[in-house]
């Protein structure tokens, strides 16, 4: 039997992230090939127009589950009866900003969208936050939307994680697919920490840690954590525009994971709220590594954290406590 669609809310869904996204999500990439789906997009009235030639190109490219498009600048429409929301509306980063610097254009967006994802969207509605500083809006979103669970809200680290095992593939001349388990900690800024120490790599004689294959501690702790730290501005760089197609990807990995569940022997890397596990302060959403059940995310517990990590555990926790406060200081 046919499956009942599910709502789908992108805001920000004229932009360069929302082009590439929402085409996948309509073509089953995020929820699996026999989930029909139905998108409602947001933007702001400047993009009204802008929007709608998207709304078009979805009708046009005639997905086979696509059941519907909502298109709107109404927030309140936007989030009515959402089973899933993919918040990307804001303004990104320019060469040469810190993500903090767009904090007090970003953290007001989600203060307000934060009231009607929790009046109008589904009950149970899994919310990611895409957008920078990701997530310090996530937790200005949970923290404005006190009847959402807070297991419901989470920010993308997973594009971290994604180019942590990208670096690692390329490093070894192995496929990606066959290296599983960074993990990426903290913020999603220049202070993560992409950690190698628990990861493996699938060889013909079994899987093989990290550490071990690559046999190079200066490079591990060295420039391979600052690569995958700066990516984001590498791309701004290179593109003169923040990454859009490795950022809409990663986002359909997450909930992908989220709602169909990680692999077994798998861990992946979400922004979620702390509850303290691994010494990291209660009250941030900080990326942690995860497997996924049943629809609900489950921090890993019991790995080991050395001397060197625990520092690095730490500066991105102090950064997270610091882009707390700076941002109420932005909204009072
Ligand atoms: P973009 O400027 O191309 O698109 C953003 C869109 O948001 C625009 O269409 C804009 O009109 C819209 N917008 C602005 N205010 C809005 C509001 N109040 N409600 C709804 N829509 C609104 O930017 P982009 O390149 O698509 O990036 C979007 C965000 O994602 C940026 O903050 C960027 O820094 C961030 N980003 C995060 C990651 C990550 O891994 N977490 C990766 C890449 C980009
Ligand atoms: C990224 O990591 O590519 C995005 O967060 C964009 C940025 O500002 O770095």
């Amino acid at each position: 039997m046919a499956k009942d669609p599910v709502r789908v809310l992108v805001t920000g869904a004229a932009g360069q992230i929302g082009y590439a996204l929402v085409p996948m999500i309509a073509r089953g990439v995020m929820l699996g090939p026999d989930q029909p789906v139905i998108l409602h997009m947001l933007d702001i009235p400047p993009a009204a127009e802008s929007l709608n030639g998207v709304k078009m190109e979805l009708i046009d490219a005639a997905f086979p589950l696509l059941k519907g498009v909502v298109a709107t600048t109404d927030v309140v429409e936007a989030c009515t009866g959402v089973n899933i929301a993919v918040m990307v509306g804001g303004f990104p980063r320019k060469e040469g900003m810190e993500r903090k610097d767009v904090m007090s254009k970003n953290v007001s967006i989600y203060k307000s969208q934060a009231s009607a994802l929790e009046q109008y969207a589904a009950t149970n509605c899994k919310v990611l936050v895409v957008a920078n500083p990701a997530n310090t809006n996530a937790l200005i979103l949970k923290e404005y939307a006190p009847s959402i669970p807070e297991k419901n809200i989470t920010c993308l680290t997973r594009l971290d994680h994604n180019r942590a095992l990208g670096q690692i593939s390329e490093r070894l001349n192995v496929q990606v697919s066959d290296v599983k388990n960074v993990i990426i900690w903290g913020n999603h800024s220049s202070t993560q920490y992409p950690d190698v120490s628990h990861a493996t790599v699938k060889t013909e004689s079994g899987e093989k840690p990290v550490p071990e294959l690559v046999s190079d501690e200066a490079w591990l702790r060295g420039e391979f954590i600052t690569t995958v730290q700066q990516r984001g501005a590498a791309i701004i760089k290179a593109r003169k525009l923040s990454s859009a197609l490795s950022a809409a990807s990663s986002a359909c990995d997450h909930i992908r994971d989220w709602v169909l569940g990680t692999p077994e022997g798998t861990f992946v890397s979400m922004g979620v709220y702390s509850d303290g596990s691994y010494n990291v302060p209660a009250g941030l959403i900080y990326s942690f590594p995860v497997t996924c059940r049943d629809g609900q995310w489950t921090i890993v517990q019991g790995l080991s954290v050395d001397e060197f990590s625990r520092k690095k555990l730490d500066a991105t926790a102090a950064e997270l406590t610091e882009e707390k406060a700076l941002a109420y200081s932005c909204l009072t």
